[in-house]
């Protein structure tokens, strides 16, 4: 979708509903992080992406996301593990020079959220890793220039193993951890390096209110 033409007020990432995220450390780049199995997993990747249509492509890399996050040999860095302070962590493993996809994972301490936010018209698929995360999409109704009406549609409580996609224009969502006493892992393969994207204030009933964001990037190791 595109939203370049709109002034981006702050520099923010995702706001946790339990307050305002602090800007994070600059990204850092597309060197490569190194963890076990990783060349298994990018080679999984690589041969899913092959598809001809974002439909074909997000199905493979379901199943590759599925069959990685029960493979023994594959662990994602140590670092993924640390829960951040007061937001969602959000570490980017790597970046396709070949593909231009982007894999970046996300850690969730209890009580940590989304807002209703889209993925900037990129395909999107995410993988639960560990723990156990509630996925709420959202159709959209109607719009009124940057005031949205939309509907939850479908809710999905998905456990480890678990992994859905997001296509444009079905973009809409938000993701919570779904347990309040344990955190919870997941691996999100992004078309291409998703470094903003529109999060939707609630206003009145179904309407919100658009916000251009800038997406932050925590160190990954
Ligand atoms: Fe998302």
């Amino acid at each position: 979708m595109p939203f370049a033409h709109v002034a981006m007020t702050r520099a923010c990432i995702h706001r946790s509903t339990l307050g305002t995220m602090e800007t994070q450390h600059p990204h850092s780049g597309s060197a490569p992080i190194g963890f076990r199995g990783r060349d298994k997993l990018t080679a999984l990747f690589d041969a899913a992406v092959g598809g001809d249509s974002p439909q074909a492509i997000s199905a493979a890399l379901r199943s590759a996301l599925s069959q990685l996050i029960r493979d023994p040999e594959v662990e994602l860095p140590d670092r993924v593990l640390e829960p951040a302070t007061g937001h969602y962590a959000r570490r980017e493993l790597y970046r396709s020079p070949a593909h231009g996809y982007s894999v970046v994972a996300m850690t969730w301490a209890p009580g940590q959220g989304t807002p209703l936010h889209d993925h900037s018209g990129l395909w999107c698929v995410e993988g639960v890793w560990q723990g156990e995360l509630e996925i709420t999409q959202y159709e959209l109704l109607e719009r009124a220039g940057e005031r949205f009406r939309f509907r939850a549609a479908t809710g999905m409580h998905a456990g480890r193993g678990s992994a859905g996609s997001l296509i444009p224009p079905h973009e809409y969502h938000t993701i919570r951890n779904a347990q309040a006493d344990a955190i919870a892992i997941s691996l999100h393969v992004y078309q291409a390096p998703l470094e903003a994207c529109s999060c939707f204030n609630p206003q009145d009933g179904e309407w919100f209110l658009r916000e251009a964001t800038l997406l932050a990037t925590d160190t990954a190791a």
